[in-house]
């Protein structure tokens, strides 16, 4: 291993670049804490770096890992404010347990989240919609072949400045081949696994100049899920519909907000099983307006094209509602509105 700096160190080295991005700037510190025969350890900040990990880790060889996806904004003279982080704390937790692994504690979680964007606070960037995304890891250490659970854990709490996800309007190509995750699996969970099981067609979808895959059903490919990091959402007469939670599609926790928020503005919201083919005939017939994410990355971004396996683009046209409900949300994460939620912490 090369030495390591000091964190006071990595700090002071630290200047935050002009342009961003997402995810691609490393924050200069990190949290880490172990877990070894039945307890944590208490857990401190340290230089971002390479750590040393055994490469038959089952985090490795067999994808024994769980993260979160949240984000810290900067709202002088306050602390950096962070949104809904025991909701995040709570998925991390259901998260490990539907893997086998142990749960990090809510008081672990959130003096990981604390350390990290309270270090961070002078490189959080300020431009609207940018933030300090973090990104809370729990790996096993242990090495071996056999398929059990490990008993030694590492959680690391890392963090990046960055921009949203998608710079704008995004297209969305639909998966017709592969599938991201089965009834009964690990789809509902944000371990690795599924994020593996879906670069094949993302990558695919990027290379068709869209920003993700829209993934279907595992069994009979008719009803849309999710966009493998981000929920999906549209408008119809009006109405803000988006597909009823299964074990295969990710409780997003800014799905949950755009439903209180657009119930809160006075839409009706609806969760159903949604057919693609009943999608795309409404969006044909002017039913759908509008299609939008939803997401920790993607904030709320508007979706200006479905592309299908056939070619065919499908084009609902409209992005008010997202646009409306993305500054609510905005608003409140960036201090400019009150909270009536309780979601600031
Ligand atoms: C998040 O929104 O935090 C995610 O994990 C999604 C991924 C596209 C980065």
């Amino acid at each position: 291993m090369l030495p390591q700096p000091t964190v006071e160190q990595a700090l002071a080295a630290f200047t935050l670049p002009e342009k961003l991005g997402f995810g691609r700037i490393s924050a200069p510190v990190m949290f880490s804490a172990t877990y070894e025969k039945g307890e944590w350890s208490e857990g401190r900040l340290i230089p971002f770096g390479p750590i040393e990990l055994m490469p038959n880790a089952r985090s490795i060889q067999f994808a024994e890992s769980v993260f979160e996806g949240m984000k810290a904004y900067r709202v002088p003279p306050a602390r950096p404010h962070l949104f809904r982080p025991l909701d995040n704390a709570g998925r991390f937790a259901r998260s490990a347990t539907r893997v086998g692994m142990p749960a990090v504690p809510e008081s672990l979680f959130l003096a990981g989240l604390d350390a990290v964007a309270s270090a961070c606070a002078d490189f959080i960037p300020t431009r609207s919609g940018s933030s300090l995304y973090l990104r809370p890891t729990l790996f096993s250490t242990e090495g071996g072949y056999d398929v059990v659970n490990s008993g030694a854990f590492r959680f690391l709490v890392l963090a990046s400045p960055s921009e949203p996800y998608s710079s704008g309007p995004m297209r969305v190509r639909i998966e017709r081949d592969d599938v991201r995750a089965a009834r009964g699996g690990v789809g509902a969970a944000k371990t690795g696994g599924n994020y593996a099981a879906a670069m094949r067609a993302t990558t695919r979808a990027v290379a068709d100049g869209c920003t993700v895959s829209l993934w279907l059903d595992p069994q009979q490919r008719q009803t849309i899920e999710e966009l493998s990091g981000m929920n999906i959402f549209a408008v119809i007469d009006g109405e803000i519909h988006t597909p009823v939670l299964s074990d295969s599609i990710l409780p997003g926790i800014t799905r949950d907000s755009v439903l209180r928020l657009a119930a809160h503005s006075g839409y009706r919201t609806v969760e159903r099983p949604m057919p693609i083919a009943e999608l795309l005939a409404d969006i044909a017939a002017n039913r759908c307006s509008e299609l939008f994410a939803s997401g920790t990355a993607a904030i709320i971004n508007p979706i200006e094209s479905l592309l299908d396996a056939d070619g065919r683009q499908h084009r609902p046209g409209a992005s008010a509602v997202a646009l409306r409900l993305r500054q609510s949300l905005l608003d409140i994460q960036e201090g400019r509105a009150q909270d009536p939620f309780g979601w600031i912490h």
